[in-house]
């Protein structure tokens, strides 16, 4: 059964790419390659030991989109295609409006304008969304039903693009759509040869503590120490890449066998604060990361962490992996590709 993964070759959809090979499903990867880079192509094929197709262009050309959906007919389509730098989309709004919902667009009119055709199986969509849809949330842990609200463009897509597919799915209720609202995916495949590649320094916790860990830069700046937690620093649902990829295996194996359209929220349920992941990077890696406290970021909530009840009960998915084995993986793959995909 084939599965179209638009973006496939970024950080999350190469994950989900490999875990859909081991659960006996055929991904094809849809990526222009503009926040990815060619090479984990070959990569997926090391780690699969299969060659994963690769559709080169623009979810933003309809035509297109909806020519390689006549050549796969896939049972159902991931979309990760989006930018999702939040200080970028603050610099740059038009942007992501244009990339991240014009994208959407393009491929539900592509979906649907095919749906209909011989042949073509029922539309069957997992959208990539994400915990920024909650804003700053009143309290925690957090659950489908609080209200939501965006506090920069980037979240204002995931927003709208959410919207979107609830008014699809009210006018055709025969779509079957996943909304998975990621928390803070962190850590690499266990073989070390995909992971996060972010394009320039990082604006991530992780990704920038691994460079510091690896002498890239001499310490972390930690975003305010006077927040109302545990330690001071911020505290987060941090989800290993792995278990998000299984969590997108899962909303996609229930779409298929149940056919009900739902919305949940992938993480772990355990909030972590900032200082906790600099002493679980410093196991894991046996180098020291110093820090030193910054003033606090705008935009930046206190606290923010999942209630995982619903996609536990509905998926049958639950978070396994722990934080150290977050900060090992992605260590190993901070030693094995200093500059990422780049040679
Ligand atoms: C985590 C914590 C920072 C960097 C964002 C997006 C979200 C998702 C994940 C796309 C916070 C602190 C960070 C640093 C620090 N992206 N920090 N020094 O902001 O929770 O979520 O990325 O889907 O949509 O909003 O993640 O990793 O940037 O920050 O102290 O150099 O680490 O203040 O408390 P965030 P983050």
């Amino acid at each position: 059964m084939n599965i179209l993964l638009t973006g496939g070759a970024g950080y999350i959809g190469s994950h989900t790419a490999v875990a859909l090979v081991e659960a006996g499903f055929r991904p094809i990867v849809l990526d222009n390659f503009s926040n990815s880079h060619p090479a984990v192509m070959e990569r997926l094929a090391r780690i699969t030991g299969t060659t994963i197709p690769l559709e080169r262009g623009d979810v933003l050309d309809t035509p297109w989109v909806e020519s390689v959906l006549r050549q796969h007919r896939p049972v159902g389509v991931v979309h990760f295609a989006a930018d999702k730098a939040v200080g970028e989309s603050v610099a740059q709004p038009l942007k992501y409006f244009h990339h991240n919902i014009g994208g959407a667009v393009s491929l539900l009119r592509a979906m649907e304008a095919t749906a209909s055709e011989a042949d073509m199986p029922a539309p069957t969509l997992v959208f990539s969304s994400s915990a920024t849809v909650y804003g700053d949330p009143a309290s925690v842990p957090i659950t489908e039903d609080f209200p939501r609200s965006h506090t920069n463009p980037y979240g204002h897509t995931k927003l709208v693009v959410e919207d979107m597919l609830t008014a699809l799915n009210a006018a055709q209720p025969n779509w079957r759509i996943a909304t998975l609202r990621y928390f803070n995916p962190v850590g690499a495949h266990p073989s070390g040869l995909i992971g996060e590649d972010p394009a320039d320094i990082p604006n991530n916790l992780m990704p920038y503590v691994a460079q510091v860990a690896i002498g890239r830069h001499e310490a972390l700046s930690v975003f305010g120490d006077d927040y109302p937690t545990p330690d001071g620093t911020g505290v987060r649902d941090y989800i290993h890449v792995q278990d998000l990829a299984a969590g997108h295996v899962a909303a996609l194996q229930t779409l298929l066998n149940k056919g009900k359209s739902f919305t949940v929220n992938l993480g772990t349920g355990r909030g972590h604060s900032v200082l906790e992941v600099v002493k679980a990077f410093e196991r894991a890696s046996g180098r020291p990361v110093p820090y030193r406290i910054a003033p606090r970021r705008p935009g930046d909530v206190a606290q923010c962490w999942a209630d995982p009840t619903r996609a536990e009960a509905l998926l049958g998915w639950k978070a396994q992996r722990t934080l150290d084995e977050m900060c090992a993986d992605a260590w190993r793959w901070q030693q094995g590709n200093p500059n990422g995909y780049r040679p």
